[in-house]
């Protein structure tokens, strides 16, 4: 059965069916498919195109239709173009001649657009309940160890110190946006296509916001032309999808570092690494090692995408089929990462005697003594220049910051007068960060708190 097959003499070639065809992969549409068609049904009774009985036939047919559809052998032996064809095909084998009045007035190209928004907000949903369970993962970690202290990082290098959950919360921000993105996709998605015709407006009179609200939509879409070229929701998806996998990437690497030999801070939970075929002693951090690599797969589906889009005249055109795989891919890759990230961050163990001597032994409290000389009186170019000699003193002969005591570093430098010794302990000089948004435990600990109200007020 085709929906179109009245111009043509002869029927498309085999090869063309099989380039062309997009149920494989469009079935996934079939419950927003069969929910749209419904609401479509109850707008063409409005208009007077259908019965009352009809309508109720129809939508009752389409009820069993959906239930059918979960059972297996349900596609098999199908040979429809698209799911829309399908949904069409098997409305008619279950109710007969009124199958032939459901797409009046109505084109694929706004059913599919309509089908995929429907997807898309369900979607969107799913993900940021995701985010929110790695995002609570992140709270529960930092609340076990609220007092560690690890040594921060810029280039890569220590950098000055901070506090454990300061940093864990670092990420709980970067997934706090991605639900933000999301949700911003969610509404973008939110407009009725369906009324839009091929291109150029139905012919009927539809009550298209009688349409919108029986499908729960925010409001209807308003050019025509545009629905039938437009996805744009579907790139928006594909870009917050994007972005989360970029977190998720960033937190695989801290944490494939972080828990390797070398750092030796995190123990990964035997659940979530794997070992060597060949090297008894290995534990690879393989749920990681995959997380930071399906980034790629996402960020490659929005790349597709927004090439397969560009340049394409108005309005649609058949590449536009090609949307459908690639938001496929990023959902289930997302959500995947999502799902595993949360695993791991609840089975991981902060070892935190290893990221504390780090931090002692290293010289990331220098700033913490510039800064106080600062504060003494000393310009912070000149406190700059002592402290930076003091590292450079310290370095030269192997010493670290434990080696010194208040009488040294007087000795070292007049303007080290007093308590300076006390800021050779990081934890010390931590303590005058208390600005909010700094790793001052007070900040932390107020941030900690407002976290888990924010994560709790996310409505959902
Ligand atoms: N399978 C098509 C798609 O996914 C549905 C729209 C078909 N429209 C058309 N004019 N051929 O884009």
């Amino acid at each position: 059965m085709k929906l179109w097959g009245g111009r043509f003499e002869t029927g498309p070639s085999e090869v063309f069916e099989r380039f062309s065809g997009s149920l494989d992969f469009d079935r996934r549409l079939i419950v927003t498919d069969i929910r749209g068609s419904q609401a479509f049904a109850r707008a063409l009774e409005r208009v007077g195109i259908l019965t009352a009985d009809e309508r109720a036939e129809i939508v009752s047919a389409f009820d069993s239709i959906l239930a059918e559809s979960a059972a297996p052998g349900f596609y098999e032996g199908a040979a429809d173009e698209d799911v829309h064809t399908l949904v069409i095909r098997k409305l008619k084998e279950r109710a007969g001649k009124v199958a032939d009045k459901i797409h009046t007035g109505r084109s694929r190209n706004e059913q599919v657009s309509l089908d995929t928004r429907l997807w898309l907000r369900e979607e969107c949903d799913r993900v940021r309940s995701l985010l929110t369970g790695v995002m609570q993962a992140l709270l529960t970690l930092a609340g076990r160890d609220p007092d560690a202290v690890i040594p921060g990082y810029t280039h890569m290098r220590r950098a000055q110190a901070v506090l454990w959950p300061h940093y864990l919360l670092a990420y709980f921000e970067m997934f706090a946006r991605d639900c933000e993105r999301f949700a911003e996709a969610r509404r973008r998605a939110d407009y009725l296509p369906l009324g839009s015709g091929a291109l150029a407006g139905s012919g009927f009179p539809f009550d298209r916001a009688a349409i919108a609200s029986d499908l729960g939509f925010a409001a209807v879409t308003y050019n025509s032309m545009d629905v039938s070229g437009d996805r744009d929701f579907a790139l928006d998806f594909l870009y917050a999808a994007s972005v989360a996998m970029i977190h998720l990437s960033r937190l695989a690497e801290d944490w494939i570092l972080y828990s390797s030999e070398e750092f030796g801070w995190l123990e990964l939970a035997d659940g979530v690494t794997s070992g060597s075929s060949l090297m008894p002693q290995k534990k690879n951090p393989d749920s990681l090692e995959l997380i930071r690599g399906k980034c790629g797969r996402v960020m490659g589906s929005l790349t597709s995408l927004m090439v397969t889009l560009k340049g394409l005249p108005m309005t649609y055109n058949r590449d536009m089929q090609e949307d459908k795989v690639p938001l496929f891919e990023a959902a289930d890759q997302l959500c995947g990462s999502l799902e595993m990230a949360r695993v791991v961050i609840e089975s991981a163990t902060l070892l935190p005697a290893k990221p504390a001597a780090a931090a002692d032994e290293s010289w990331v409290v220098a700033t913490d003594l510039a800064e106080a000389l600062a504060r003494a009186g000393t310009p912070f170019h000149q406190a700059h220049q002592i402290a930076g000699r003091f590292v450079l003193e310290s370095v030269r002969n192997g010493k670290k910051p434990a080696d010194w005591t208040a009488e040294t570093m007087r000795q070292f430098a007049p303007e080290f007068t007093g308590d300076f010794a006390a800021l050779l302990d990081p934890k010390n000089g931590m303590r005058s960060r208390e600005v909010p948004g700094g790793t001052g435990p007070h900040a932390v600990a107020a941030a900690l708190a407002a976290a888990q109200q924010r994560l709790a007020e996310m409505s959902l």
